[in-house]
């Protein structure tokens, strides 16, 4: 018997928690026989362009979970049809930036980063491409420069907490006002193989739960952590596996009483 499943056996959930053994993700693998269209129609009631686009993806490999379709056009929804810029970390097999580009449309300024050199092969088909890491803030710095400023991020690179965390404090002060910064696959956050852990300090939700603590400064002592970061960030949505925070600044909230 494999050593993993001998301690899963002697070890309660709870210390399998704090030792962030995990299962990985093989077990919610969908049928390949079933009909991925329908199980996203019928479980999140989603209908919009994207789940066409990304049922019908071909040549590239894209990589999604079911839930993240309509998540996607819940927050990128009113980006569409625009000359927004766009920028994604983790290009790996292409098929990704293709999606967007076929969902945000012609007008969209599209890249891509990613630390694999193959990943150069993409570059100039459905957006930009530039190899590079993404915990390097120079070539962060050199990208978003390229692009002439960022509207929407998504983070779907290493998934290590050190990384996910040193990019978001590097570039959500870059965004533009209005913009949307996302990251995914933060499962992740409960495994100590990606720098995590079920409550750990440095499970990327702990730093969450300090920006939330910002964002209440008004109602408590505990002072203001991360200014660059909760002056500007007026929301803070969480679901399955996915952070969004939204760019904007933050008033002083006020009350009336109107008779
Ligand atoms: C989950 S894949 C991206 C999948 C793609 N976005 C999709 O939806 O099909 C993660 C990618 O992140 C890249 N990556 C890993 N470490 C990185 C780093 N430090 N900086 C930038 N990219 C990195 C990997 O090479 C890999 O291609």
């Amino acid at each position: 018997m494999a050593l993993k499943t001998r301690i899963k056996k002697l070890l309660p959930n709870f210390f399998l928690a704090h030792l962030g053994i995990h299962d990985g993700i093989g077990k919610f693998s969908f049928d390949k026989n079933l009909d991925i269209k329908r199980d996203i129609q019928t479980k999140y009631g989603f209908n919009g362009d994207l789940l066409e686009i990304f049922t019908n993806n071909k040549n590239k490999v894209v990589h999604k979970w079911h839930h993240y379709i309509p998540i996607y056009d819940r927050y990128f929804s009113h980006f569409r049809m625009k000359k927004i810029r766009f920028l994604e970390i983790g290009v790996s097999k292409g098929g990704s930036l293709q999606l967007w580009r076929n969902y945000f449309g012609e007008d969209a300024i599209i890249y891509g980063i990613d630390i694999d050199p193959n990943c150069a092969q993409f570059n100039g088909i459905a957006g930009q491409v530039r190899i590079g890491s993404q915990d390097d803030p120079k070539f962060l710095e050199s990208v978003i420069h390229e692009m002439g400023g960022v509207d929407v991020i998504l983070d779907d690179g290493s998934h290590q907490m050190d990384h996910i965390l040193k990019t978001f404090k590097f570039l959500f002060p870059k965004l533009n006002d209005g913009g949307i910064y996302m990251v995914e696959d933060l499962h992740t956050a409960y495994w100590r193989n990606f720098g995590g852990g079920y409550q750990s300090k440095f499970n990327f939700f702990s730093f969450v739960s300090e920006l939330i603590n910002d964002m209440h400064h008004w109602y408590h002592f505990g002072g203001v952590k991360h200014p660059a970061i909760s002056s500007f960030c007026p929301a803070i949505h969480i679901h399955d596996s996915i952070a969004v925070f939204e760019k904007e600044a933050v008033h002083e909230p006020t009350h009336s009483k109107i008779s």
